[in-house]
């Protein structure tokens, strides 16, 4: 297949296209390298911001090419600067967003995977997170990926269909150069500071958790990428205009356990800093993996072991 991955040369973005490619599909990625590297990709780059005023018609153009689906990941992500500077959010996420569906109609592209986030959710007072959990998002970042779901799906009624894919908290390397560089996230935040000599710090440890640190569900990027070519193909059998899947494991690990992984795979010994809590966690945040396990048809392979091995070594 000819696929447009826009974000193609971020850290996720990177991954898909890397296992789009080892799958026999030829991709396009369009980035505008705000936070994306172009050595992280062997492709077709067009460099362009989405959201920018000439966006619709640079897409449009592209898209005239004839592509058989979009995998759209360009977006802003962080959660803390969306509380800061919500309308650049709106912009990017959403004006972006709406650039890309009118060049997908104009064009009559019609498949889109689209990069969701667990940030819907919210605060769930749950056990494990399913699909049908409601969805009360509690920062503007979540708010413009719950809206986003809602631009897709409204689109159906000009054939569009689509597919959100919720991401639980992507971690981990697949191949060397692919690493998130943010460190915006705990297991690179700690690596980081383990490498500058620095103590880890844990964002509060008197949750009602086992440890009494937030628990989270660490999905390793490379079964994250896969998640999206099974969504590719799973549009091309879809009978209904939209559906959305949590990606995760369904395994809960705390700030504590992924130390301790973080402390035996790096072999540093350490007692990590117990700092405040961070305004705005939710105690526990694991996915309900059935549907993707029995629509999608994917099984996660790799672990919080297999996350940490790779982040310290790639
Ligand atoms: C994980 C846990 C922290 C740093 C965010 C977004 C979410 C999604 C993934 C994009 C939390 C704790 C962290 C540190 C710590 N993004 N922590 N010490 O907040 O679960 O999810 O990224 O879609 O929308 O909200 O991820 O990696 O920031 O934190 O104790 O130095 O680690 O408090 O409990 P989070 P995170």
């Amino acid at each position: 297949m000819k696929l447009l991955v826009t974000g193609g040369a971020g850290y996720i973005g990177s991954h898909i296209v890397l296992q789009a490619q080892a799958a026999g599909h030829n991709c396009t990625v369009v980035d505008d390298l705000s936070t994306g590297l172009r050595e992280r990709i062997d492709c077709e780059l067009v460099s362009l911001d989405i959201a920018s005023a000439s966006a619709q018609q640079g897409l449009e153009s592209l898209l005239a090419q004839g592509f058989d689906a979009v995998i759209h990941l360009a977006a802003k992500k962080q959660v803390g600067e969306s509380v800061e500077k919500p309308e650049l959010y709106y912009k990017d996420n959403i004006g972006g967003l709406a650039n890309l569906l009118l060049a997908m109609r104009a064009t009559h592209t019609k498949k889109l995977v689209f990069s969701s986030s667990a940030a819907v959710y919210g605060m769930p007072d749950v056990e494990k997170v399913s699909e049908t959990t409601s969805t009360k998002p509690i920062n503007p970042y979540g708010e413009t990926k719950l809206v986003g779901e809602w631009m897709v799906r409204n689109s159906s009624h000009w054939g569009l269909r689509g597919v959100s894919l919720r991401y639980f908290n992507a971690a981990g390397t697949g191949s060397k150069g692919l690493a998130d560089t943010a460190a915006l996230n705990l297991i690179p935040i700690a690596i980081g500071q383990l490498r500058r000599g620095e103590t880890p710090v844990v964002f509060g440890n008197d949750y009602g958790t086992k440890d009494g640190s937030c628990i989270r569900d660490y999905v390793h990027v490379t079964d994250l990428a896969e998640a999206h070519i099974a969504a590719v193909n799973y549009l091309e059998n879809l009978d209904q205009p939209f559906d959305v899947f949590n990606i995760g494991t369904g395994i809960g690990a705390s700030v504590i356990e992924v130390l301790e992984a973080i402390k035996a795979v790096s072999g540093i010994d350490f007692d990590p800093v117990i700092g405040a809590r961070r305004a705005g966690d939710p105690p526990r945040l694991v996915a309900d993996v059935q549907r993707m396990n029995s629509v999608l048809g994917l099984r996660t392979k790799l672990g919080l072991r297999e996350i940490v091995e790779s982040a310290w070594n790639l």
